[in-house]
């Protein structure tokens, strides 16, 4: 197996709990990778040889980032609903069935073309792993094709038939489809089932039912809850023991105890509330709660689209009070751990070669220069892909 071995990191970020402090900083740090896999982490004096040498120029390198929640398989956008919110229209559930009716006029090539595109878009600002939600078919050929198409980019793919009811559905015979058919088309593609428990979607007891019938065939929940409003969506993720909890931006005293308790990770997603002009999540209230916080895109036409995890970076430290550091591991360790991953998000030997290089001297820029494109290289299970 060929090995290349990456020397000159000025400031090598390995996220491995076995270093110090949160991050595990190594600094004129080296890295061997072999095959599709780190082989070796330590001191650049340190550094075995290699067959192929690359020099990072004193730069920082990262673990590339985990992007635990995306809606990615859609058509069409919604630029002028932005623009409405930006003069004062506030943002509803509602605005999914527009992307549903141009998602469902897509053909099959259409759709992945676009999420090709997407994807790459990503990796070039460092995302190396993506969960891709479906959500904008709600029908059972259009979800279950959704997830086939999300399913050709990820093995993290997410059935959320329980995104919004479609116009002109009745509610209860809409969460019997998809928990009937819906479920059974979809599971084969998915690996997980979400629920969009909200006022305008649907009610705690829906959801319970949604991720109980997505149990029975082998899906593991994860939530979108508390997003518009306070609600009891939290509470039933703490109670259920989900992996994850999605946009906890509304949460009573009683949210973050259960959070606390339960160990759930509360995945906020920052770029929501910079879309819609809503409050930011208070991350210091859940971190100081010792409750697990990740940060991801949540990439969609409607709340948010940005495929940005540097920008989630930038907004969760200027606006939610996180550190650089935490910030960044809950953009890479925690994220994995969302998606209930232990081989990425980590650089240390055995764990997957995903790595960023960035042109920047540390990882503090990624807060301290928001907006500028720092990304400058990516390894993805060891391959070289910008
Ligand atoms: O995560 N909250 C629900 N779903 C998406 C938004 C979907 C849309 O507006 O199209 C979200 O914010
Ligand atoms: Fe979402």
């Amino acid at each position: 197996m060929s090995a290349t071995v990456i020397t000159g990191i000025g400031e090598l970020v390995t996220n491995d709990p076995a270093r110090e402090g949160l991050v595990g900083l190594v600094t004129d740090a080296a890295v061997v990778i072999e095959g599709s896999r780190v082989a070796w982490v330590g001191p650049a004096a340190e550094a075995p040889t290699a067959d192929t040498h690359v020099d990072a120029g004193g730069r920082a390198v990262i673990p590339g980032f985990v992007d635990s929640h995306s809606h990615l398989v859609f058509a069409g956008d919604r630029a002028a609903e932005f623009a409405a919110r930006m003069t004062g229209e506030p943002y509803t559930a509602g605005g999914i069935r527009t992307t549903v009716a141009a998602t469902r006029a897509a053909t099959d090539e259409q759709l992945t073309s676009h999420v090709a595109r997407l994807v790459v878009e990503m990796r070039r600002q460092g995302t190396t792993t993506v969960e891709i939600k479906s959500g904008y078919g709600l029908s059972v050929v259009d979800e279950a094709r959704s997830l086939a198409v999300a399913r050709l980019f990820t093995d993290a793919t997410t059935f959320l038939g329980a995104h919004v009811v479609p116009a002109d559905t009745d509610p209860d015979a809409y969460v019997a489809l998809v928990t009937g058919p819906m479920l059974d088309a979809a599971a084969p593609h998915a690996r997980w089932i979400d629920v969009f428990c909200e006022e305008g979607a649907f009610s705690v007891d829906q959801a319970r039912a949604v991720l109980a019938a997505g149990a029975a065939h082998g899906l593991r929940g994860r939530l979108h809850a508390n997003q518009l409003t306070y609600g009891g969506g939290v509470l039933l993720a703490a109670e259920l023991g989900l992996v994850a909890v999605d946009h906890c931006t509304f949460l009573s005293d009683a949210d973050v105890e259960a959070l606390s308790d339960s160990g759930t990770i509360a995945t906020l997603l920052p770029g929501v509330e910079f879309s819609t002009r809503q409050p930011y999540p208070d991350a210091r209230r859940l971190l100081d709660a010792g409750v697990r916080v990740a940060l991801a895109s949540d990439c969609n036409p409607g709340s948010c689209f940005t495929s940005s995890v540097p920008l989630c970076i930038a907004l969760a430290v200027r606006e939610m009070r996180m550190s650089p550091a935490e910030a960044l591991h809950a953009a890479t360790a925690v994220g994995a751990a969302a998606l209930d991953r232990d081989d990425v998000g980590v650089l240390a030997p055995g764990k997957q070669a995903d790595l960023v290089l960035l042109d920047a001297p540390s990882y503090l820029h990624l807060a301290y220069r928001p907006g500028v494109p720092l990304v400058t290289g990516v390894w993805q299970a060891g391959r070289p892909v910008l």
